[in-house]
């Protein structure tokens, strides 16, 4: 799992509408084929309450995925796997 700041791109991509806490889980094409329905999975399954877990399109970071973005933070984790679902919970809490 590889993370970078995602910040430049992210008011493009998501029409400036950060705040909440949420995990946007990409689904585009390349994603998919690296597994990223699995992480999908993998976050609803252990998320709380408090973090909305959402899938969405490509990011434009297609050939590095599964690709994730945690908010607000905007950091944009790479290569994702299932098993970093519980360091990316414990990381990210509040
Ligand atoms: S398909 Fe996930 S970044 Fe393009």
């Amino acid at each position: 799992m590889q993370l970078y700041n995602f910040n430049q791109m992210s008011s493009v991509l998501l029409g400036g509408s950060l705040g909440d806490r949420s995990i946007l889980v990409c689904q585009g094409r390349c994603c998919r084929k690296d597994g990223s329905k699995k992480i999908l999975t993998a976050l609803e399954s252990q998320t709380s309450g408090d973090i909305k877990v959402m899938p969405c399109g490509c990011l434009g970071q297609c050939g590095n995925g599964p690709n994730i973005i945690i908010l607000p933070e905007e950091k944009l984790y790479q290569r994702v796997s299932p098993k970093d679902v519980s360091v990316l919970f414990l990381t990210h809490q509040n």
